[in-house]
């Protein structure tokens, strides 16, 4: 069975109380179970986890990368790298080793915030972005790597 790594950024543990208005008023939870709920449907399953350490983040790419060496491990990797987007070249320079297909998702829309979030150093190794569509992005993510496996 195909495999997804998830891996969400900084401050998304708190989505719920977090911002609401921006973010809305779903939990990490609830994305989670959407994502496994999508993936259930496509015979594929997701590996969900969260850090507010952008090192963590970096040792799990690299863990995906190790793994990639000897046998393709996941099909792809989903990633809302939240406020590190925008500042994380470590980031960046571990997605480059990655082979797996790249879907960057944010719950708002960054490029209509303010202009520190303009930039993204996921972007350019993504082969989308999904953004401004809430939760619905996750699962639009998963539907698109459906697709193309
Ligand atoms: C975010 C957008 C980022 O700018 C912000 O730092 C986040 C969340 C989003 O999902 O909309 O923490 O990635």
């Amino acid at each position: 069975m195909k495999k997804i790594l998830i891996l969400n950024g900084p401050n998304l543990n708190f989505l719920g109380t977090r911002e609401p208005e921006i973010y809305g008023h779903g939990t990490l939870a609830d994305i989670e179970k959407l994502c496994a709920d999508t993936a259930v449907q496509h015979d594929m399953k997701v590996d969900c986890r969260q850090s507010n350490h952008e090192g963590e983040l970096v040792t799990w790419i690299q863990e995906a990368i190790t793994a990639e060496n000897k046998e393709p491990q996941f099909a792809a990797l989903i990633i809302n790298a939240a406020a590190y987007t925008h500042t994380s070249v470590a980031i960046h320079d571990s997605l480059k080793m990655l082979s797996c297909p790249i879907i960057e998702v944010h719950l708002s829309d960054p490029d209509t915030r303010e202009k520190f979030r303009h930039t993204s150093y996921i972007s350019p190794l993504a082969q989308n972005v999904i953004k401004g569509k809430g939760a619905d992005g996750y699962r639009q993510a998963i539907e698109e790597i459906a697709k193309e496996l």
